[in-house]
């Protein structure tokens, strides 16, 4: 069978161009030689906020949105949720196979022998006001890391990218937890490399003076699921900076750091954190109605809904609400989730909603899990950057090994001035009614 091919006719010369199609996608740069005439600019695809652009081939996760399908790998996320660990999860994302047991072994003592600190990083941390956002200490501190490890700038050395992605799998709880120590005045708890990596997490956030802290079984696992359902998605908005830093050869600590501040908006990875936020403030069933109805007027978003690519349901969510469950049996129900509920329930028989296809997403629901297990809201990106390191880390060796890659540099479509000529100060005329007046623009 002949390879299939995109024929697209230029009516504004009326020839003809025959494009090669491979994986359903047409190479924009092949639409570079339809052109006006010779020496005019060849045709560009604009596409602001690139929605239907891919701009690398991948072969870490994948998503179905139609279908609400999430697969690590090609294991189904359910499977990996109810099976794995996260730590066996992230060698899985990272080294592209499940580890066998010695393997997994193997990486389980690199990840925890990498979990403690330099003191300066501590040092570092104590800089920050006592009431610094911890998205913000962990974004800061994961960049300064850098100046710890300048090795790390040798991004093509095999042996340099396994120990970076080693010290930011094992030292980002560390960080994380120290950030919340930090945020309380408590005084920060080391690693205790005995326990699990969400045990060790937990231990790090909540021990106080007992010799040796026993995590909940049940919240260590719920936590690990979490992290399972966190730790890789496709090309998001933080794995895209991730790899845009990257392609600038850049080392990781610096594009992880770029990544998390990327995640740290509303409407990627604080999203949790505005959900909690946006459920207190309803406060009871009653006031849903009133919500529903700035949501619709164009007001505000409903957090927590829509998803750029699951337009029938994030499989994350449906785990989630799963284990909301088994974590209420051991903190006692959050009040929060049945407003969740009733919200859900509200919105998805609205037609606004139905008609955008926006249902609930992984923040709808993992707030309110966080919340009951005593995790602090102005954490809950921070954990989302915990889990997402692993996803970060593979997506980033990938774009390294991946000879088509080049620096990325897009294209813009230039609607400003045509040419024109400086004028001295003393020469240009005043333009607003006020001397003093700002000229209208966007900054
Ligand atoms: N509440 C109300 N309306 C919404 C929402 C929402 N949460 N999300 C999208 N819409 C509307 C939007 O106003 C637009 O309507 P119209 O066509 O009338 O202008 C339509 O749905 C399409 O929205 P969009 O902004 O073009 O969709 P997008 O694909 O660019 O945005 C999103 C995806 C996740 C940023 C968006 O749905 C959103 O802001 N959701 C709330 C924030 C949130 O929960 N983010 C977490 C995402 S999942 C975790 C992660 O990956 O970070």
């Amino acid at each position: 069978m002949a390879s299939p091919t995109l024929t697209i006719t230029d009516n504004r010369t009326g020839k003809r161009y025959d494009l090669p199609i491979e994986h359903d996608a047409i190479r924009a740069t092949d639409l570079a030689q339809i052109r006006v005439a010779p020496g005019e600019p060849g045709l560009v695809s604009y596409d602001p906020a690139l929605i239907n652009t891919a701009a690398c081939k991948s072969k870490v996760s994948y998503i179905d949105g139609e279908r609400g399908i999430l697969r690590y790998r090609g294991y189904p996320i359910e499977e990996l949720a109810e099976k794995s660990s996260f730590l066996e999860t992230a060698y899985l994302i990272v080294k592209g196979e499940l580890p066998t047991t010695s393997h997994f072994k193997m990486w389980q003592r690199n990840i925890t022998m990498h979990t403690l600190v330099h003191e300066s990083v501590r040092h570092f941390i104590e800089g920050f006001r006592y009431d610094a956002h911890p998205m913000g200490i962990l974004i800061a501190t994961v960049g300064a890391l850098s100046t710890f490890y300048p090795e790390a700038k040798h991004v093509t050395d095999l042996e340099s990218r396994r120990v970076q992605t080693r010290r930011l799998i094992g030292k980002m709880p560390t960080i994380a937890a120290f950030a919340y120590r930090h945020s309380r005045g408590l005084p920060y708890v080391y690693p205790d490399n005995d326990l699990s990596y969400t045990g060790n997490f937990l231990s790090m956030m909540f021990k106080m003076t007992e010799l040796k802290y026993r995590p909940d079984p049940v919240l260590e696992r719920a936590l690990d699921v979490l992290f399972i359902l966190h730790a890789d998605h496709e090309q998001n908005c933080s794995t895209t900076t991730m790899r845009v830093i990257g392609s600038s050869l850049a080392d990781p600590y610096s594009a992880v750091a770029g990544a998390a501040a990327a995640l740290g908006g509303p409407r990627h990875g604080s999203a949790n954190e505005e959900v909690v936020h946006m459920l207190h403030e309803i406060g009871s069933a009653e006031r849903i109605p009133a919500l529903i109805k700035q949501v619709k007027a164009g007001e505000r978003r409903l957090m927590g809904f829509g998803h750029r690519v699951y337009k029938n349901y994030d499989p994350r969510a449906r785990i989630i609400k799963q284990i909301a469950h088994e974590v209420f049996e051991v903190t006692g129900k959050n009040p929060l989730i049945d407003i969740a509920l009733e919200l859900e329930r509200i919105a998805l028989e609205d037609n606004y909603f139905v008609s955008r296809r926006l249902y609930p997403n992984v923040d709808f629901y993992s707030g309110i899990i966080y919340e009951a297990m005593g995790l602090p809201v102005a954490m809950f990106p921070v954990l989302f950057a915990i889990a997402r390191t692993a996803g970060w880390m593979a997506q980033w060796a990938e774009l390294v090994l991946d000879e088509e890659q080049k620096i990325t540099r897009p294209k813009q479509l230039y609607l400003g001035y045509d040419e024109r000529h400086y004028v001295p100060l003393d020469g240009r005329a005043e333009g607003g009614p006020r001397e003093d007046a700002v000229p209208p623009g966007p900054l």
